[in-house]
């Protein structure tokens, strides 16, 4: 009963109103709060590009220095999370850990759920920002066997969650800054992709006026999928299974005859070049300076310059997303494929906070309730079990 238009996957629903993000996927444009996401990559930081999310405007200095303040003392996590997180088994994916104890976070707030108090949500949405780094290293360090390593309130936010993962003493290339700026830049251009299916998640999850936490760890459960966040570990093991350059023909003719899908492209809006994919293809330099390159580069590379000549890809406009390079940097940090995605979950919690809190004050917004087309029987007569046997 009632008029049901038939749209899976919402391709052609608009969901809300939104002031936060926008694309035009024909040319290849991407923007926050009306700032273009090559701007904020080169001159911004992660944390003020968070307020911008969140706020809608710039900060003031007072405002950004208020805000890193706040963000930087609610990075610890209450020690029961950690005993939380200490239970999972030693080879436990880092996203199942992450999703689990962000929705955790809930009952360790459950003023959260007043949800109409301003200050209230911007507090909730502080902790979150500040604790999903600390949530996101102790899932690493518990997958490596290794103690976790507690928040350090001296670094910035980035620099912070290195610390937290590595220790500077293990790690290889200490605290060099300009891996610390290149993973800023990774976070930022994450950041946010306006109606994605992890922020629709968020959306309609929170559309039934739960707490910000459980809302955010159905975001995160969506983004671990692999058609989602999950694609850049999904490019490292393709890139790694192609593994040489001669292989590529028959890896294409392959994903042509629909055997596979090539990781890392093609988008539900872009139908240009990614322009986060171009920010990431230039950050690979300065991270592969410290690092010395990726030996999977080259068939990244030329994977990209086929793909982009052929008459398949070129038809379909299918160029690389924000995946395809991203997954090499992480490589290059020596994170294991399984972080990758925590590492988006990161970047992403801004936008998803920013579409939440939206969400939450816009008077035209209803529960989240799609229409169905049913195709199943009808009146059907019941037969009790003992007469069907
Ligand atoms: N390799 C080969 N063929 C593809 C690919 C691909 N990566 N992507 C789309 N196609 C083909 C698809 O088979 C279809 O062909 P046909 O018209 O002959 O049936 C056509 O292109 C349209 O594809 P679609 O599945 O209808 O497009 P969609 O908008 O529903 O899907 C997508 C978008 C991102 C899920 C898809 O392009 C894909 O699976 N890409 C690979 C996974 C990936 O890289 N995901 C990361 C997305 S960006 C980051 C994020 O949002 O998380």
């Amino acid at each position: 009963p009632g008029l049901a238009v038939y749209d899976p996957g919402f391709v052609n629903t608009a969901s809300c109103r939104s002031s936060v993000t926008y694309i035009d996927g024909e040319k290849g444009i991407l923007e926050y709060r009306g700032y273009p996401i090559e701007q904020l990559a080169e001159k911004s930081s992660f944390l003020e590009v968070a307020y911008l999310l969140i706020h809608g405007s710039l900060p003031t200095k007072a405002e950004y220095e208020a805000w890193a303040h706040e963000i930087t003392y609610h990075t610890f996590v209450h020690e029961n999370v950690r005993t939380f997180m200490q239970g999972f088994r030693y080879d436990a994916h880092p996203m199942g850990m992450l999703m689990a104890s962000v929705g955790a976070l809930s009952t360790f707030y459950p003023d959260a759920r007043n949800i109409s108090d301003a200050e209230n949500r911007h507090i909730q949405m502080v902790r979150m920002i500040a604790k999903m780094p600390t949530l996101g290293a102790w899932s690493f360090r518990h997958a490596q066997g290794k103690p976790y390593v507690y928040p350090d309130n001296d670094l910035g936010y980035t620099a912070n969650f290195l610390s937290m993962l590595f220790k500077m003493s293990e790690s290889k290339f200490g605290a060099d800054e300009r891996l610390v700026k290149a993973l800023d830049v990774l976070f930022i251009l994450h950041a946010d992709h306006e109606q994605n299916c992890s922020t629709n998640a968020v959306r309609s999850v929170g559309s039934s006026q739960v707490d910000p936490y459980s809302a955010v760890a159905a975001g995160i459960g969506a983004l671990y999928g692999p058609l989602h966040g999950g694609a850049n570990e999904a490019v490292l093991r393709m890139l790694k299974r192609i593994g040489t350059k001669e292989n590529i023909p028959d890896f294409i003719k392959g994903v042509k005859e629909g055997n596979e899908r090539l990781m890392g492209f093609g988008h539900r809006v872009y139908k240009n070049y990614d322009p986060r994919a171009t920010i990431i293809k230039k950050a690979c330099d300065d991270v592969f300076e410290v690092t010395g390159v990726n030996p999977l580069l080259e068939i990244a590379q030329e994977l990209e310059k086929i793909a982009l000549e052929d008459e398949y890809f070129v038809k379909r406009k299918l160029y690389p997303n924000v995946d395809f390079y991203s997954g090499l940097i992480y490589e290059a940090f020596q994170f294991p494929p399984e972080m990758f995605t925590v590492l988006f979950a990161i970047g992403r919690t801004p936008g998803w906070l920013a579409q939440w809190s939206e969400l939450v004050q816009d008077k035209e917004q209803k529960i989240a309730r799609p229409k169905q087309i049913y195709t199943g029987d009808r009146t059907l007569d019941f037969v009790p079990a003992s007469e069907r046997w």
